[in-house]
C-alpha cells in the first residue's frame, strides 16, 4: 500500500475537562482518517495530552494535587472520551511519557549543538492561559486578546531559540506550497504574522519560577517552554528515534487544529523543524471556533458545553453528523441545541432514516422482503445513477479540499433525489397495475442509491451507517471501500421496529446546556433572536396571494375579523386578529399574502383556514401586500 495518511490533533492541555470544542477537533481527525482508509490509504492518528507548564502546574496547585497527579486525572478523561467520541486513534500520547521526554531533549540538544539556540535576558509581558509573551501590537486594550486578562511583566535570563533566523525561509515555504496553511484564510494569517520581523522564540523557563516540565539537556537550571515541549509530540507520537513509523508517516502529516494556535503550529513548528533538520508536515489545516452565546466556548468564559451529555441525549453519530454538517471548516459556527435537533429531524430522520424504512418495507410488501434484481433501465434510473456519481466525485472533492459539510451534505442531496425519483416512477403505483419487472427495478435503484449514500456518510455516522446496511441485510465487514457496491440482489432484509433515527423534540427547559437565565431574560432573547430554520423547512410554507371577497367583525370580540377570500379558485374563510387596525368595508378586495397550507383552526367558534401576514407598526397592524396587483392565488417566494 503505498498511499499514506497521517492525522493529528492538538493535545490538549491537562488543566479543564474535555469540551464541545475538543470533541470537534478530534471527530474531525477521525471522520478524515476513515475516509482515508476507505479510499485505500494505510493511516495513523495521533492525539493526547499537553501536561506541562505554568497552567497545568497552577490549576494542580489549586486542587491542592502534584501536577503530575492532576495532569494524570485529567489526561485520563480526555483518553476516555475518545471511545464515546469512537475515535479511532493509533495512539494516545502524554508529554510526560518518557518517550516523548527523550525526544525533546534530543531535539534541543541538536538545535543547541546547531547555533540556533542562546542565553539571554528577556523582559516580556506574558499570558499565562496562552503559555506564551506577547508584544504590545498584539495585545487588546493591554489585554490577552483570547482570555481577556492582563499579562502579567516578567523579567528573567532565558534560552531563545533563533526563530527570526528562518523568517525568509517560512515565508518562501508558504508560498511555494499553497496548501501548506489550508484554508487559504489562515495561510494569509500566518503570512501577516511574518510582514512584521520575527522575534526570537523564549524556550526555556527558570526552574526558580517552573519546576512542572522537561529539563533542558545542557542547562539544569532551566525547563523547556511548553510550546517547544507540545508541539514535538507530532514526532514523538510515531516514535521519531526509532524511525520506522516516523519515515512511513511523517512526510503526508496533516495537523488539525483550531484558529487560536495558528501561530504556533504556522510558524514556531515549522521553523523549529527546520532548524532540527526536519522536513516540514505537509498540511496544516485550521478550523474555526464553535460559539456558544457569541463567544468562544472556553472554560475560562464559563459556557461550556459537555458533548458527553449531547451524546446522551441525541446519540453519538447524530452528533458526530452534527458537527460536521453544520460548521464551514476554517469558519466560525454557533453550536444550539435547537439547531442541533432540528438539523436531525430535517437529515437524518425524515430524509435519510424515513427512506430507509419506506424501502424496506415496501420490499417486504412487494418482494417477500427479498432484495429484488433490477431489469429494464430506462431514463429515471439513468437519471439518478449520474446523481449518485455527481455526489461520489463530489464527496472525494471535497475530503480534498477539507470541506467535509459538503460532503455530508452530497449524501443527504443523494437521499433526496432518491425521494424524487420515487416521486417520478410511483412504485405504489406501478405495484397496483402489477408490473412486477419494473416495480423490482425500481426498489432495487432507489435501494442501492439509499445504501451508498449510507457508505458515502460512513466515516460521519460509523455505527449508524452499519445499521442501514443491516436492515438491507448486507453483512458486516472489517473495512467498506467507497467503490463498494454492498446492496445486491438477494439479500433479505430485516425491519427493526425502531427507527434509526427517531424524531426529535426540542424542549428548551430539559437542556442542561443551555445557560441558565432568567424567565424575562430568555423570552427577551427568544423574541429578539428567531431561532433559525432549514432551507427545507421554510420551504414547507406555502406562501399565496389572495383577495379579500367578504370582511365582517367575530361577534364578541373586538380583535377578530372573518375573511372570506379567493385564493386562485378557491374560496376560504380565515380569521385574522386584525379588526384593531382595519375596519371591515376597507378591506373589500385588498390583495394580501397568506400561509395557505397551515393546519385550519377554530378560533372562537369560527373555522380558520390559513393565516394572513401582516406587521407590527407601532401599536397597530399593516397587511402585507403584492407591490402591484397580480393574480390571486400565485406563489409567494
Ligand atoms: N495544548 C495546546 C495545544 C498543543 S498542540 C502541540 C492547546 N490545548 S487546548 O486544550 O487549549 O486545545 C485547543 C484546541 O481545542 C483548539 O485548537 C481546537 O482544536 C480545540 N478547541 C477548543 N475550543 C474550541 C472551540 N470553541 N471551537 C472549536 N475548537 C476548539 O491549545
Amino acid at each position: 500500500m503505498d498511499k499514506k495518511y497521517y492525522v493529528t490533533t492538538p493535545i490538549y492541555y491537562a488543566n479543564a475537562d474535555p469540551h464541545l470544542g475538543h470533541a470537534y477537533t478530534t471527530i474531525v481527525a477521525d471522520v478524515r482518517k476513515r475516509f482515508y482508509q476507505m479510499n485505500d490509504y494505510e493511516t495513523f492518528f495521533l492525539t493526547g495530552t499537553d501536561e506541562h507548564g505554568d497552567k497545568v502546574a497552577r490549576a494542580a496547585l489549586e486542587k491542592g494535587v502534584s501536577p503530575h497527579e492532576y495532569a494524570s486525572q485529567i489526561s485520563q478523561k480526555f483518553r476516555d472520551i475518545l471511545p464515546r467520541l469512537n475515535a479511532s486513534n493509533d495512539r494516545f500520547i502524554r508529554t510526560t511519557d518518557p518517550e516523548h521526554r527523550k525526544v525533546v531533549r534530543h531535539i534541543l540538544q541538536k538545535v543547541y549543538d546547531s547555533g540556533d539556540i542562546y542565553f539571554s535576558e528577556y523582559e516580556g509581558k506574558y499570558c499565562v492561559g496562552c503559555e506564551r509573551f506577547y508584544k504590545d501590537t498584539e495585545l487588546v486594550d493591554e489585554k490577552c486578546p483570547d482570555h481577556q486578562t492582563r499579562p502579567e511583566l516578567i523579567k528573567e535570563s532565558n534560552y531563545f531559540f533563533k526563530m527570526s533566523k528562518y523568517q525568509e525561509w517560512m515565508i518562501d515555504h508558504i508560498n511555494k506550497n499553497p496548501d501548506f496553511i489550508r484554508p487559504e484564510r489562515y495561510k494569509n494569517e500566518a503570512l501577516g504574522f511574518l510582514r512584521e520581523p520575527l522575534e526570537d522564540l523564549c524556550i526555556s523557563r527558570p526552574k526558580s519560577r517552573l519546576k512542572w516540565g522537561i529539563e533542558l539537556p545542557f542547562d539544569s537550571n532551566y525547563v523547556t517552554y511548553v510550546w517547544f515541549d507540545a508541539l514535538i509530540n507530532y514526532i514523538s507520537g510515531i516514535d521519531y528515534l526509532d524511525g520506522e513509523l516516523f519515515s512511513k508517516f511523517w512526510p503526508v502529516a496533516e495537523h488539525i487544529i483550531g484558529k487560536d494556535i495558528l501561530k504556533q503550529h504556522g510558524i514556531y513548528w515549522p521553523t523549529m523543524l527546520k532548524a532540527a533538520g526536519i522536513e516540514p508536515f505537509q498540511h496544516l489545516s485550521v478550523h474555526g471556533y464553535w460559539l456558544f452565546e457569541k463567544g468562544k466556548m472556553s472554560k475560562s468564559l464559563g459556557n461550556v458545553i459537555t458533548p458527553l451529555d449531547l451524546i446522551d441525549k441525541y446519540g453519538l453519530d447524530a452528533f458526530r453528523y452534527y458537527l460536521i454538517r453544520e460548521m464551514s471548516f476554517g469558519l466560525d459556527s454557533s453550536f444550539s441545541e435547537e439547531s442541533f435537533v432540528s438539523r436531525y429531524n430535517a437529515d437524518l430522520a425524515n430524509d435519510l432514516g424515513n427512506m430507509v424504512s419506506r424501502l424496506t418495507k415496501m420490499i417486504k410488501n412487494s418482494c417477500n422482503g427479498i432484495v429484488p434484481s433490477p431489469k429494464k433501465w430506462t431514463e429515471p434510473e439513468e437519471k439518478l445513477e449520474k446523481i449518485a456519481a455527481e455526489s461520489r466525485q463530489k464527496l472525494i472533492e471535497s475530503f480534498d479540499t477539507l470541506m467535509m459539510h459538503q460532503a455530508a451534505d452530497s449524501a443527504i442531496h443523494l437521499v433526496r433525489s432518491i425521494n424524487r425519483y420515487l416521486e417520478e416512477t410511483a412504485p405504489w403505483f406501478v405495484a397496483k397495475q402489477n408490473d412486477q419487472d419494473r416495480l423490482d427495478t425500481i426498489l432495487f435503484t432507489a435501494s442501492q442509491n439509499t445504501v451508498r449514500a449510507a457508505l458515502y456518510l460512513l466515516p460521519v455516522m460509523p455505527e449508524k451507517m452499519l445499521e442501514v446496511f443491516n436492515w438491507f441485510g448486507i453483512s458486516p465487514k472489517d473495512q467498506w471501500h467507497l467503490d463498494d457496491e454492498p446492496l445486491t440482489p438477494g439479500l433479505k432484509t430485516r425491519i427493526d421496529k425502531k427507527p434509526i433515527f427517531p424524531r426529535r423534540k426540542f424542549k428548551a427547559k430539559a437542556s442542561s446546556n443551555q445557560p441558565k437565565k432568567s424567565g424575562k431574560s430568555q423570552k427577551k432573547s427568544q423574541k429578539t433572536k428567531p431561532s433559525v430554520i432549514t432551507y427545507e423547512d421554510f420551504a414547507k410554507i406555502d406562501l399565496r396571494v389572495a383577495v379579500i371577497r367578504k370582511a365582517e367583525r367575530v361577534q364578541g370580540t373586538d380583535k377578530l375579523i372573518r375573511l372570506q377570500i379567493e385564493v386562485g379558485k378557491e374560496e376560504r374563510q380565515i380569521v385574522a386578529g386584525i379588526a384593531k387596525s382595519y375596519d371591515p368595508d376597507d378591506l373589500l378586495g385588498k390583495q394580501i399574502v397568506i400561509v395557505a397550507n397551515l393546519e385550519s383552526a377554530n378560533i372562537r367558534g369560527v373555522e380558520s383556514k390559513g393565516m394572513l401576514l401582516a406587521a407590527n407598526h407601532g401599536e397597530k397592524l399593516t397587511l402585507l401586500s403584492p407591490e402591484q396587483p397580480i393574480r390571486s392565488g400565485a406563489k409567494v417566494k
